[in-house]
């Protein structure tokens, strides 16, 4: 910590705080259950080994995804801060992480509107069926109007902007309500009936016929997928986005926490249940896909998708070809729960970027939203809701996830385990305040397993982009390196810029310092009256 920060004035304003730790555990399953679990695990898992995907997927689980959600509420919990706040009273220079972590976010959220507002526009369509005999072409030319190659015309698509522009002002109201009142009872309201919905969708889909089939396709496992190197890489790809870690989201909610509250108790809930429901996912998807195949009379591997594929063109078919009345009940829960999933996982996103915003400025809540919150919604409705909107968050869907979320995790364990040797000082928060206690396996997996991991898999995917035959996705080189590399990079650079600029006097890193009970022991420790030599020496020993 600076001596800036110990010299400021130290009094008054109270960071904001969830209504209870409960809300807190359904505002973090709100994020963590997402778009990511309902149309990326059930193709991951099939691509990668069926019924055998499930080890690679616990292990991941169990070696990167708890423990990095542990690491993510440490850091969160104990500096009480935004990424950039936490960071900075970590050590000065890793603030630049913290912004790098927020700028990722604006990425993701600029296009997880555009996805959310199709998903809206979808519950509507299912009614009449508006597809007509060719979900495809109706999707991608008639309702998305996509241009024929990636270019800078960004023409308004009226049938995508407007409702991505309601689900930008549903967000940005939530936001601007509150932790408390706005995130809070979203998340308590919204997860309740995802799972209902989801829960009964799961039911239908498996009364269909050749549902059995779909569940045989999807679970018959593979075993030897596991000597791939690619399909373990792809079990912890799934696990970081899905449980929503790494990207700074955890680190945020768990500022909103009171001093003492069961940390790892907490991220147990999460992580397990955001699993559970990917399971789910699973079999609903499965069967519904198993129907479809027995109904078009082809294999289930021929009517697989991923992603925009599997929800805007399979489930039309499968809701086309459903036994009489089901279709449009298929269709609202389908696309209702995509809509509840995402939207309680935009909230979270973009709340990121917003809370760093706030916490730099000292800007009111609602002065952050109405400025910064409007100009994001704008960027979003005119990257996204255009003519050139899918081939944009295609692009921008696979840099930032590959080279954005897995080099920021990356760059922030090695720094605050190697660098700063702050690890053990980490755990020590955590079994501080939590029933479940961790020790050395704990300090082996996040100081050693997920640097490993994370940089392997950013070294393969690396070479993968150098190697390939033609830029990603086929598109041309300058969309590539302009919309892809360039846009990875410039957030880091970004982030570095903002992170020079000075905290406001007002801000929360001088009016809330009071708050955090640790954090002396942290100004001691930066100016060296402790020894801070925790990780090193603990993982050897
Ligand atoms: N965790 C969120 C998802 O799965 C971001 O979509």
């Amino acid at each position: 910590m600076s001596s800036q920060t110990t010299s400021a004035p130290v009094e008054s304003s109270k960071r904001e705080a969830f209504g209870g730790r409960w809300i807190f555990i359904l505002a973090a399953m709100g994020s963590a259950i997402g778009l990511g679990n309902i149309w990326r695990f059930p193709y991951i898992a099939y691509e990668n080994g069926g019924g055998a995907f499930i080890i690679p997927y616990l292990v991941a689980l169990l070696s990167a995804g708890i423990p990095l959600l542990f690491f993510d509420y440490a850091i969160g919990h104990r500096f009480k801060g935004s990424p950039p706040l936490a960071f900075r009273r970590m050590a000065k220079w890793t603030e630049t992480i913290g912004w790098w972590k927020a700028m990722i976010c604006v990425v993701i959220g600029l296009y997880y509107a555009a996805i959310l507002g199709w998903a809206a526009s979808y519950i509507f369509f299912s009614s009449t069926e508006a597809w007509g005999d060719d979900a495809n072409a109706f999707f991608f030319e008639e309702y998305l109007q996509v241009s024929d190659t990636p270019s800078l015309d960004f023409t308004i698509v009226p049938g995508v902007f407007w409702p991505m522009l309601a689900i930008w002002v549903a967000v940005l109201i939530v936001l601007g309500i509150g932790v408390r009142r706005g995130i809070g009872i979203a998340s308590a309201i919204g997860i309740p009936i995802l799972v209902v919905m989801f829960l009964v969708l799961v039911g239908i889909s498996l009364t269909l016929e050749g549902a059995v089939g779909g569940l045989d396709a999807l679970f018959t496992p593979n075993w030897e997928a596991l000597l791939s190197p690619g399909v373990w890489v792809a079990a912890y790809g799934q696990i970081f986005f899905s449980l929503s870690v790494g990207f700074g989201i955890m680190i945020t909610y768990s500022s909103y926490l009171k001093k003492r509250t069961n940390l790892t108790g907490s991220g147990m809930v999460v992580g397990f249940s955001n699993s559970g429901f990917e399971i789910l996912a699973g079999i609903g998807v499965f069967s519904a896909l198993g129907f479809m195949a027995q109904a078009s009379g082809v294999a289930v591997g021929d009517v697989v998708e991923s992603g925009i594929g599997l929800a805007f063109v399979a489930f039309p078919e499968i809701i086309s070809q459903a036994p009489l009345g089901l279709g449009p009940i298929i269709g609202v829960l389908f696309f209702g729960s995509l809509l509840f999933a995402g939207f309680t996982s935009m909230i979270s996103i973009l709340e990121v970027t917003l809370s760093a915003v706030k916490d730099k400025t000292g800007w009111s809540r609602v002065t952050v939203v109405s400025t910064f919150g409007v100009a994001l919604a704008l960027l979003s409705l005119v990257g996204f809701g255009t003519t050139s909107g899918l081939h944009l968050l295609d692009v921008s869907d696979y840099f930032v996830n590959q080279f954005g979320i897995v080099a920021a995790a990356l760059v922030a364990v090695v720094s605050v385990s190697w660098l700063l040797r702050r690890l053990g000082r980490m755990v020590d928060h955590l079994n501080k305040v939590s029933s479940f206690r961790l020790g050395t396996v704990y300090k082996f997996l996040i100081g050693l397993v997920l640097p490993v991991v994370l940089g392997y898999t950013l070294v393969l995917e690396f070479i993968g982009q150098m190697t390939a035959d033609e830029p990603y996705g086929g598109m041309p080189n300058w969309y590539v390196n302009t919309f892809g590399w360039g846009m990875a990079v410039s957030l880091i650079v970004i982030g570095f810029i903002v992170s020079l600029l000075p905290w406001a006097k007002g801000s929360a890193l001088y009016t809330e310092q009071s708050e955090n009970e640790y954090l002396l022991d942290d100004a001691d420790l930066t100016q060296g009256k402790h020894a801070a030599n925790d990780t090193e020496q603990e993982i050897k020993s």
